[in-house]
């Protein structure tokens, strides 16, 4: 809609709307509380911009329409900061904090502590200069002398204010530059991944790399996509005299004229607190929405900061408190592939070994082959790593310009790298899977698995004599664990005769020019280490134990995919027996209320398979406990296999569910030839139809009132 008005009435509504928008910009981007919503925000800008094409004239470079104005460029111009921009030195623990308060002390004798704490953000240095009240120009840090002219690209970052608006106690200098770190969030840079995710584009390393990136495009428009956002920390140089004393004054200057200040910022007034709050942050670090590689601490009085000056390239009345670094970048040395127990294929990273996160790293889980074709990760590159808190490390990505020439993408094997068994890959899923049920490599991954604390806890056992047994044919399947102590002689005997072999191996005449190194070869031979009598009479005990633990833990023992122990449990009370679970159906299992689809197929198929079966079989004649101890059910509805439909006037459904189960009824979701009871409430469908046919009671809900009371 067009209104007609005059030109002076135009300049007046122009003005007018400029301001409300840089006002909602403010709250949105800059203090991260709204006051309007999309919609009329949207409308705001709507009516500004039909007005801009009415009167054009009223149109300049700092209107909230021209944000995203700028043209495509060759270069960037080089500009000479008016003062350096300084870097910052490191301390890294509370003593070295201790020393760097020590030094300027001994220049500053009258030193006073008191420090403003601000958070490291992660990202670029930038320095905005403003004249008469706008945004003039920005430029990168560079070297600290020299950066880049990126005004166009600046603009585009909707928490930095385009015009400063002067209140009461506040008047704006002709000419001053404030510096800040650009970088990008959290949540912003999973949303940019998840694009080039879908349009199959190689994906981001980190926030950091990709906000560079995106600063130093040369198209506006695409620096505009990235969401850039913004905190100033520094009051740069100032034309006149502001009558400011304290840092944390200059802070709240420029956070009133309309600049993005951190609010985790605090003021301290000694190492002790600030020490204490270093921690803090770096323990929340995780939870912030940017990232943060450490803590600045300055000296809180202008003054103070005046006399103290600088020492080479960094300030002495600020120095950085950085955290234990989360990346690093290595070399990628190797793509190997895992085999697991159920014969998903995992690559992993061989890398040269970093120190990052607190511990040495030589692997990294590549996850699957999408996984390392999304990110284009090849053999040869370097690469940056992270291991940020407990999680296990990750390859985030390759650093493309150190590339080499020959490198190829990685191709997952069409054959089991450890048994050469067909690879297949379902449809539906990211996984690749070695198919051959007798792959001695899944077979070890169930040997370790099955004696792990999580199932039968069988001492002794781990990843090396799990493979180690297999490999030398001792154990084959799962029941021939109990079988081994029948190999013990055997064992034993090999392990005597080589014993001979090593202590003799210095009285042969070994005849070689390299008599020492074969002789040490063979003093230090032995293929089964660590199994000895002792070895057996442990394990032999843990077996022992294991014939009588319950159900459940000998189905989380069997590795079957998708049963771990919440599920072997929901499986051990439903079907207390080995027989019972046996024999369930698929639809049985699948009834069980918190069971999936998947996992009801794959319980399914794993007892369907003829050697499972006939492994079960033998583990039944070792002894191995098979009953699920059954906790005595007591309540009105005990042994009740019940199911609950339609609406009920007095309870919420999952109440009236948890009321059943205390009184001892098992609910399921779907009614089947078992249920006992339908317990139908108003507007029922299907259960009750499906009841009726199965001829299965149905209580309605004065019925199950009266049985309650
Ligand atoms: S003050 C004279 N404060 O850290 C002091 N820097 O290693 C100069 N940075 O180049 C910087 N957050 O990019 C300061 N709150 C903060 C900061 C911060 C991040 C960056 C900045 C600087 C680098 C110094």
């Amino acid at each position: 809609m067009t209104i007609d008005r005059s030109p002076e009435k135009a300049k007046k509504d122009h003005e007018e709307l400029r301001g409300q928008i840089d006002h909602h910009d403010h709250q949105y981007y800059a203090l991260n509380s709204p006051e309007i919503g999309d919609g009329q925000y949207d409308e705001l800008m709507k009516q500004l911009r039909e007005l801009e094409a009415d009167f054009p004239e009223l149109i300049d470079e700092n209107s909230p329409t021209q944000r995203v104005a700028g043209k495509v460029s060759e270069s960037f111009e080089s500009v000479t900061h008016q003062e350096p921009l300084l870097s910052l030195s490191n301390v890294f623990s509370k003593d070295e904090l201790t020393a760097w308060f020590t030094r300027i002390l001994r220049i500053d004798p009258d030193l006073e502590f008191q420090s403003v704490v601000e958070p490291k953000i992660d990202g670029l240095a930038v320095s905005l200069i403003y004249e008469n009240g706008v945004f003039a120009r920005g430029a990168t840090r560079g070297n600290g002398r020299e950066g880049e002219d990126i005004t166009a690209n600046l603009r585009t970052i909707r928490a930095l204010p385009l015009r400063l608006y002067p209140t009461s106690d506040i008047q704006i200098p002709d000419r001053f530059e404030v510096r800040g770190e650009v970088y990008i969030g959290k949540k912003q840079f999973a949303t940019l991944n998840n694009e080039r995710k879908n349009n199959n584009e190689p994906l981001y390393i980190n926030p950091r790399n990709t906000a560079a990136g995106s600063l130093r495009n040369l198209d506006p428009r695409i620096t505009a996509e990235r969401g850039l956002q913004l905190f100033v920390y520094q009051l740069g140089w100032v034309q006149g005299d502001l009558g400011l004393n304290q840092h944390i004054d200059t802070l709240r200057w420029m956070g009133e004229l309309g600049f993005p200040i951190n609010n985790s910022i605090q003021v301290f007034n000694n190492l002790e607190d600030v020490a204490s709050y270093c921690g803090e942050l770096e323990q929340s670090r995780h939870s912030l929405e940017y990232e943060i590689d450490g803590v600045v601490i300055k000296i809180n009085s202008l003054a103070a900061q005046r006399s103290l000056g600088v020492a080479g390239r960094d300030p002495r009345w600020a120095t950085a408190w950085k955290f234990e670094a989360e990346q690093a970048s290595t070399y990628l040395q190797k793509i190997e592939v895992a085999v697991g127990r159920t014969g998903v294929l995992t690559p992993y990273a061989q890398l040269e070994p970093v120190f990052v996160g607190g511990a040495n790293i030589s692997v990294a889980t590549l996850h699957n082959a999408d996984h390392i074709a999304v990110l284009d990760i090849r053999e040869g590159d370097t690469v940056i790593v992270q291991r940020a808190g407990e999680v296990i490390p990750q390859v985030l990505g390759p650093i493309l310009s150190l590339r080499p020439a020959d490198t190829s993408p990685f191709a997952m094997p069409e054959l089991c790298p450890d048994c050469s068994g067909n690879v297949v890959r379902n449809e539906s899923e990211a996984a690749h899977y070695c198919t051959n049920p007798s792959c001695i490599a899944k077979l070890v991954r169930r040997i370790e698995h099955y004696t792990s604390k999580v199932a039968l806890d069988i001492e002794g056992f781990g990843e090396e004599r799990a493979a180690l047994l297999v490999r030398s044919g001792y154990i084959n399947d799962i029941s021939d664990l109990y079988k081994l102590q029948e190999h013990k002689n055997e064992i034993l005997a090999l392990k005597d005769k080589l014993d001979t072999v090593r202590k003799n191996a210095r009285k042969t005449n070994l005849n070689s020019g390299r008599r020492e190194y074969w002789i040490s070869k063979i003093e230090s031979f032995d293929p089964l280490p660590g199994i000895r009598e002792k070895w057996f009479t442990t394990v032999q005990n843990s077996l022992e134990a294991s014939k009588s633990f319950p159900l459940h833990r000998l189905i989380v023992g069997l590795g079957i995919r998708h049963i771990g122990e919440t599920n072997a449990r929901l499986l051990a009370t439903v079907f207390p027996s080995l027989d019972m679970l046996a024999e369930a159906t698929e639809q049985d299992i699948a009834e069980i209320k918190g069971f999936g689809d998947v996992a009801a197929k794959s319980v399914s198929d794993w007892f369907d398979d003829f050697d499972n079966r006939k492994m079960l079989d033998e583990l039944v004649k070792q002894g191995i406990n098979t009953a699920e101890p059954v906790e005595e059910v007591t309540g009105r509805f005990a042994g009740q296999k019940v199911v609950v439909t339609g609406t009920f006037h007095q309870w919420k459904r999952a109440e009236l569910e948890k009321i059943l189960r205390q009184e001892g009824a098992s609910v399921s979701a779907a009614v089947s030839g078992s249920t006992t009871i339908l317990f139908a409430g108003t507007g029922g469908g299907k259960k009750h139809t499906e009841a009726v046919k199965f001829g299965t009671p149905i209580i309605d809900e004065d019925g199950l009132t009266k049985l309650l009371e």
